[in-house]
């Protein structure tokens, strides 16, 4: 039985999951990614730090490849568009500063990738074609006492994509950052506001590679500001967020390059 397919939600603790040779090694270097995020451009006075890379997985051989970047400025970007879920960005292109080549290639970021679309299920006409992973490297960073950190959406929402994972990597010197998960009646509501009976569970995500998943037409989804604590230095929150969403051969009358705009159009 998956527990992700039963209710829409599912917890694991990764670290006695994946097992291999090296892992220590690869989750340091995971680990240390996340010492130099740039700055969320797009939130910069949420103290939110991230990079971003696509994948698409192959059905059944689970072989994962890196979609290429665009590149802008000398620098490397993938191109994100976010549905029209997120309240806070609808309908808009961003793009994020890729995920350096030295992370993609690490061998657990692939097993993490790989555990969790064997943890997905689709309508079989949805998983034709290889399915797309956005993988999100977001750190939430406290500098001094009285900052806050805050999560995008900041309420229990939905992301719009039909599944999503988070993994935690590294939590120090926080308060809060406390992850909430009801029904999707409750979208947009704060976890405080519900009663008890509202709330499917709320937990804390600690240590290294604590992770859980949402199938998301069946659960709403929150994570909690974060404070810094009471030792000295800055505090941090760090996560892998992986989604999956499918890739479906276009209606032809939804595909932009079938106008005819050729002088827009470009060889890849
Ligand atoms: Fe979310």
């Amino acid at each position: 039985m998956s527990q992700l397919k039963e209710t829409g939600f599912a917890y694991y603790d990764l670290i006695n999951m994946i097992k291999y040779e090296g892992i220590e090694t690869d989750l340091e270097k995971l680990t240390s990614a996340f010492d130099n995020l740039p700055p969320d451009e797009y939130a910069p006075h949420l103290n939110r730090y991230r990079r971003y890379a696509r994948a698409v997985v192959m059905p059944k051989t689970y072989q994962i490849q890196w979609l290429p970047e665009s590149e802008v400025d000398g620098k490397a970007y993938y191109e994100y568009f976010q549905g029209s879920f997120n309240p806070e960005y609808t309908g808009e292109y961003r793009r994020f500063p890729s995920l350096t080549k030295e992370t993609m290639a690490n061998r657990l970021l692939e097993k993490i990738i790989r555990f969790d679309f064997k943890e997905t299920f689709w309508m079989r006409e949805d998983a034709l074609m290889p399915v797309h992973a956005g993988v999100h490297f977001v750190k939430l960073q406290v500098e001094k006492e009285g900052d806050v950190a805050i999560s995008s959406p900041n309420n229990l929402h939905q992301d719009g994509e039909p599944f999503t994972f988070a993994h935690l990597i590294r939590r120090r010197n926080i308060l809060g950052g406390m992850n909430a998960i009801s029904n999707p009646s409750q979208r947009g509501k704060m976890p405080e506001g519900l009663d008890e009976k509202d709330i499917t569970t709320s937990f804390y995500l600690e240590n290294p590679l604590e992770s859980y998943g949402v199938y998301d037409p069946l659960v709403t989804h929150y994570v909690g500001e974060v404070e810094k604590g009471d030792a000295d230095g800055p505090g941090e929150r760090s996560a892998i967020l992986i989604d999956f969403q499918p890739t479906v051969i276009a209606n032809p009358d939804e595909v932009r390059s079938m106008r005819g705009e050729t002088k827009e159009m470009v060889f890849v």
